[in-house]
């Protein structure tokens, strides 16, 4: 079974496909963690891995006992215990994961077990994003209630997993049965003690344009952790944290993996304590957050995913692509194959109407585009930055024939239209300013700070998000809308409701995030054809929450192929490729201004979503002729880049040879028969290096056929101008290619790149 309970031993022991997670019930109730890690077989009885049962000296002095203990008992004291969710204020001095207030002021939270059960299905959770189990997929959830040693104060503790998957997902509800209100001041997701030290913690962090670089550094005692106060889950940083052995390789090593199912402020640390353990803690970050919890009321904590894999990095990110590509992503467009887009955003920016998008759509339909996305700046007033969110109607000058008339050319084209909006924003030069200032967050008596000159809107309150869902469900209903782009372009400042009661305000940031979930819902239910994707000033909200509603997440604004290496590949050792919406632009990038080939441009959009985002009437025959390769490219290795393996081959983050860095990745179909192999050199100087990649996943007993597609470069005469060229390569068997390695020659010139295809025969 996967999730089981030993009477004798009172050991729950919880299997996913390559791992077990175990704890105990001690005495008197207390709930410790024993194991988690490389999968046991057999059924041990693993009590005996209690530190209580350690030979020795008590773990820390002075030891704090519980009340009950008796002298000897030094051992218990709960800053020594592995905890599965400790209270705070009674000894446990790291991070705790349940902190408030009783009615009387007080802050002790003494948490014992009370009770369980072991039930079939996967958790879900009242207003939260989560891990669902799929029809014919098996999902077991283990219930564990504990309850405050003095006050009728519970806990109840879900671990969710599903046959066939490695994630173990956690959450807990805080139930309040006290007779009075309780201020939940902090309540985590899932804290796990890990018996081991010899770790590096991989985090993410970054700005606009920048998003997800990857930061491995070894573990030091005291506290690593990432945050955010943003109300969003910012550039700054991303909810997920990976704990991985100093020498754990894309291929071999222990990692552990942990990730929030959250869009709002967040904390995620790994925490060396006194007695070389680490402490892994997720949740809601206590920062600026409160909550009161009346009598007979119940607070979930959003899901945290947790993952252990003993064969390196790569297992661990394919196990988190395939959960959030199966059992996050949701509707239609989960399976069928997206459309391939082109975005007005940098060809266009405010500057359209009605014939330049036709134009853009018609030229871009020359190179395979189906779908043409309608940018900001088609509402209201909008000619810049400053004016109209909120006025979801079409801006006349631009639009006569309003967005019927636009989405009817556009599909007399054969294609489909989307539309751009950003419903969490307010302009104050807005109709809808005008007529509800109230509408927006600002703190009474103080002078509201502004992101991008837009106000938010207050989220928390149904009657605002009913205002502005009726503005979007209107424009989604009288045309045939095929894709929403959600925007969200500032950060949470002023963070007040109107609607809230003065003890209630810290209740906010996590009510905010809730009437996000519950606007993007509605549109899921009421508009389930419409492919939503969701971008914030590009990659600042990109997780898994968002994931639930929206398959796919702009990246980043950062359009530059190059600069995109670095941030897909960080993106990737958590999220699939099938969810980073990734464009083939200008070049040179309007970003960097750096160059970069056809080719280029399309081996970075291909490790994502791949869609267009130029202008194509500036864009040379030549060009227009590689995008038409590249677009038929990608939609005939679809399904092996969206529902295949992902490899990571070598780091753009590293020198991989004196003179040049690279980039490659691969993308294996799940029956092995065909595969992609892409390579991008990074600031190359003509190096000679004898250059060998091996190739990863595919069957060593079959044989593939190599073609080759790659940037060649005419000579002076031409002006060093880039074209896109093709060679067979040969048939190679898996071994080989596995074991001896693609030997390749490096190009001459920075940002050339390599795209293979192997079929096998
Ligand atoms: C920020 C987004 O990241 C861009 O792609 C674009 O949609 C602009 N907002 C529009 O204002």
């Amino acid at each position: 079974m996967p999730i089981s309970f030993q009477e004798k031993s009172k050991v729950f022991t919880i299997h996913t496909e390559n791992s077990t997670y175990a704890f105990m019930i001690e005495r008197l109730g207390l709930v410790t963690h024993l194991y988690y890690g490389e999968r046991i077989y057999d059924e041990s009885d693993l009590s005996y891995l209690t530190n209580a049962a350690a030979v020795g000296r008590p773990a820390l002095y002075p030891e704090i006992t519980y009340p009950e203990f008796e002298a000897g008992d030094a051992k218990y004291c709960p800053h020594a215990r592995l905890q599965e969710y400790s209270g705070f204020g009674n000894g446990d001095y790291r991070t705790t994961s349940l902190q408030g207030r009783f009615a009387d002021g007080s802050q002790t939270i003494d948490l014992r077990y009370h009770s369980h059960k072991i039930v079939e299905g996967a958790a879900s959770l009242p207003g939260l994003p989560c891990v669902y189990a799929n029809e014919g997929e098996k999902a077991h959830t283990l219930v564990l209630t504990l309850k405050d040693a003095a006050q009728e104060l519970y806990a109840e503790l879900y671990y969710t997993v599903i046959d066939g998957h490695d994630e173990l997902m956690r959450s807990a509800r805080i139930v309040n049965k006290t007779g009075a209100p309780f201020m939940i001041d902090s309540a985590l997701s899932a804290i796990v003690d890990i018996r081991k030290k010899d770790f590096d913690v991989i985090t993410f962090y970054g700005r606009q344009d920048s998003e997800r670089f990857v930061d491995r550094s070894p573990i030091r005692h005291g506290k690593i952790s990432c945050e955010s106060t943003a109300g969003l889950t910012s550039h700054f940083s991303n909810n997920s944290l990976i704990l991985c052995e100093h020498t754990a390789t894309e291929d071999s090593g222990e990692c552990y993996g942990a990730v929030l199912v959250y869009s709002g402020n967040y904390t995620v640390s790994a925490e060396l304590d006194h007695a070389e353990r680490v402490r892994l803690a997720l949740g809601i970050n206590p920062a600026g957050f409160c909550w009161k919890l009346e009598d007979g009321e119940a607070f979930d904590t959003p899901q945290a995913i947790l993952s252990y894999s003993n064969k390196g990095l790569g297992q661990l990110s394919r196990g988190f692509h395939n959960l959030i590509r199966y059992n996050i992503c949701r509707g239609k467009w989960k399976d069928a194959r997206r459309p391939v887009l082109i975005n007005s955003w940098e060809a266009a920016v405010f500057d359209f109407d009605e014939d330049k998008l036709v134009e853009i759509a018609r030229g871009a339909k020359e190179f395979g585009v189906e779908l043409l996305v309608m940018d900001d700046g088609w509402f209201g007033n909008r000619t810049w930055d400053d004016s109209s969110v909120g006025d979801w109607t079409p801006n006349k000058n631009k639009l006569p024939g309003g967005i019927t008339g636009l989405c009817k050319r556009i599909n007399d084209l054969g294609m489909d239209l989307g539309i751009w909006f950003e419903p969490e924003t307010i302009s104050e030069n807005s109709d809808l300013y005008r007529a509800h200032p109230d509408y927006s967050v600002q703190v009474p008596g103080r002078a509201p700070t502004r992101g991008r000159w837009e106000l938010l809107l207050d989220m928390t309150r149904k009657e605002v998000r009913d205002n502005i869902y009726n503005q979007v469900a209107k424009v989604l209903t009288d045309s045939p809308i095929a894709y929403v782009k959600w925007d969200m372009n500032r950060y949470i400042t002023d963070a007040y409701s109107l609607a809230l009661a003065s003890d209630q305000q810290g209740e906010f940031y996590h009510r905010y995030v809730l009437g996000v979930y519950e606007f993007m819902e509605r549109l899921h239910q009421n508009f389930p054809h419409v492919l939503l994707e969701n971008c914030s000033s590009g990659g600042g909200r990109y997780d898994v929450g968002m994931m639930y509603y929206s398959p796919q997440i702009w990246c980043s604004d950062n359009t530059c192929p190059t600069h995109r290496m670095k941030i897909q590949y960080g993106s990737s050792l958590i999220y699939p490729v099938s969810t980073m919406g990734s464009h083939v632009a200008f070049s040179p990038n309007i970003n960097t201004f750096h160059d970069a080939s056809v080719l280029t441009r399309s081996i970075s959009a291909m490790a994502g979503t791949f869609g267009f985002e130029l202008d194509p009437a500036h864009e040379s025959e030549q060009s227009k002729k590689e995008m038409l390769l590249a677009t038929n490219l990608y939609k005939k290795h679809y399904f092996t880049i969206n529902h295949g393996d992902y490899y990571r081959l070598v780091s753009p983050y590293e020198q991989a040879v004196p003179t040049s860095r690279i980039s490659a990745w691969q993308f294996v179909s799940k029956n092995q028969e065909s595969a992609l192999f892409s390579l991008v050199q990074l600031d190359n100087v003509n190096d000679s290096a004898d250059f060998f990649v091996k190739l990863k996943g595919l069957d060593s007993r079959k044989t593939y056929k190599l073609h080759r597609y790659f940037d060649s470069r005419n000579g002076k005469e031409q002006g060093f101008t880039t074209y896109l060229d093709e060679a067979e390569l040969g048939i190679f068997s898996g071994e080989v290619l596995m074991k001896a390695g693609l030997h390749l020659q490096l190009l001459r010139g920075d940002n050339m790149s390599t795209l293979i295809e192997l079929e096998a025969l």
